[in-house]
């Protein structure tokens, strides 16, 4: 996860925009570090790629609230009224979380209309890869990329998704690229880093992947020779002094290695996910309407423009505030949290796929969608689909 974080952090930096856009301090001149402590955001308006499909895939063992009863003291009622959730999907032993992202991918694709050799770009945005190294490559090679895809993981727990989409976005949007499509995959299998007797924790999570494609590529349907932007505008922050209010964090255990001068070092492992729930809802309430406010700004709409507001499906009470405090209406949030509770980076494309697949989401539409979650992390993007 370390080595994994740290090359994507790299391929950010490479694609987010010009440097002068993203970073915080603007140099006062060349050579010298300015001392300007006006932060610049990371934010943009419209970008020239748009969302053409989208696909999802969930494990088939269903566990249900009333399942849960007897594993840890709770209760079904109270897992509806605080959460919203009915049941989850988890992945059971031996099953892959890598295979529900290929599933998902295959899906986007076909509905793109696209093969796998016309991706450019994969981004696997996953906290609980299947290999700690990335899984991107292997779910590249196993849809039919070939060598020419650029294929990363991308680590920012229940964010990923969104910044996997808007980093995507930057790819096909940098003056002169030669990149055409890219494919975004947000994928996480949590019901394996949970502690099973954590009722705080285990009753949240389900495992699941949706994947996206985005193109550069003018619809043909469009009689205007331009591209009508698809991505309309972003935001996106972060605040490491929330870290402890949700982590998974590294837990070493000492190993002697034979040396001539004998040394201790670690073999690697992890704690179980640890929340501050309470924390985390407060957060979440506080700053996804603003974030979201933000990214509309950017868009240069309101509140009242968005057909759709499509939230990180941790819980509904967060989604239900956050739609208040914008003021959209109730029946513009989209969610499936009931029947998937939180599957973390799978959640906004899981929902963002099932919306379009019933006809909920048409093309045209305009969704406010907002991930957040652990790093502690969030961002906003509005998208016009199709
Ligand atoms: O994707 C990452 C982002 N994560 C989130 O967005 C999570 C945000 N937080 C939440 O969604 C909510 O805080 C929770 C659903 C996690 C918890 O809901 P809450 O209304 O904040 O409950 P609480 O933690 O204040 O606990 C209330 C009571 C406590 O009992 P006492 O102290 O009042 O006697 C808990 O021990 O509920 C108890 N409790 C439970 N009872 C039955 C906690 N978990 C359970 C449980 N079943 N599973």
């Amino acid at each position: 996860m370390k080595i994994s974080s740290i090359a994507t952090n790299a391929f950010l930096l490479l694609a987010w925009g010009s440097l002068q856009e993203i970073m915080a301090f603007a140099p006062a001149k060349q050579g010298a570090v300015g001392t300007n402590s006006q932060l610049s955001m990371v934010q943009s308006g419209p970008l020239p790629c748009r969302p053409i499909g989208i696909g999802h895939a969930a494990p088939k063992t269903i566990v249900t609230n009333k399942d849960l009863e007897s594993v840890v003291e709770t209760d079904d009622e109270w897992i509806r009224s605080r959460t919203g959730i009915s049941q989850r999907r988890l992945l059971t032993s031996g099953e892959s979380l890598r295979e529900l992202g290929v599933e998902a991918s295959k899906q986007a694709l076909e509905m793109a209309g696209i093969s796998a050799e016309d991706i450019d770009v994969v981004i696997c945005a996953t906290s609980s890869p299947e290999d700690m190294f990335g899984d991107a490559t292997a779910i590249a090679a196993e849809i039919g990329c070939s060598t020419h895809t650029m294929a990363f993981d991308l680590t920012a727990a229940c964010s990923g998704f969104l910044f996997g989409s808007v980093t995507a976005g930057q790819f096909l949007s940098s003056p002169n690229t030669k990149l055409k499509n890219a494919l975004v995959i947000g994928a996480d299998a949590l019901s394996r880093w949970v502690d099973w007797e954590d009722r705080n924790a285990c009753i949240l999570f389900g495992d699941g992947a949706g994947a996206m494609v985005i193109t550069n590529q003018k619809d043909e349907d469009n009689e205007d020779d331009t591209l009508l932007p698809g991505l309309l505008g972003y935001a996106a922050h972060s605040n490491g002094k929330g870290y402890v209010d949700l982590n998974c964090s590294y837990k070493g255990k000492d190993v002697e290695v034979s040396t001539p001068d004998p040394i201790t070092l670690e073999s690697a492992g992890y704690n179980y996910l640890a929340m501050n729930g309470q924390k985390v809802y407060k957060f979440a309430t506080r700053e996804v309407p603003r974030v979201v406010s933000e990214a509309l700004e950017e868009a240069d709409l309101t509140a009242d423009d968005i057909d759709w507001l499509l939230l990180h499906q941790a819980n509904i009470r967060i989604m239900e505030t956050v739609a208040k405090r914008l003021k959209i209406p109730e029946e513009k949030i989209i969610t499936n949290l009931a029947d998937y509770g939180n599957t973390s980076a799978g959640s906004i494309p899981i929902a963002l796929s099932e919306a379009v697949r019933s006809g909920k989401v048409k093309k045209g539409d305009i969704i406010a969608c907002a991930g957040f979650g652990a790093g502690l992390s969030w961002g906003s993007a509005i998208m016009r689909w199709g």
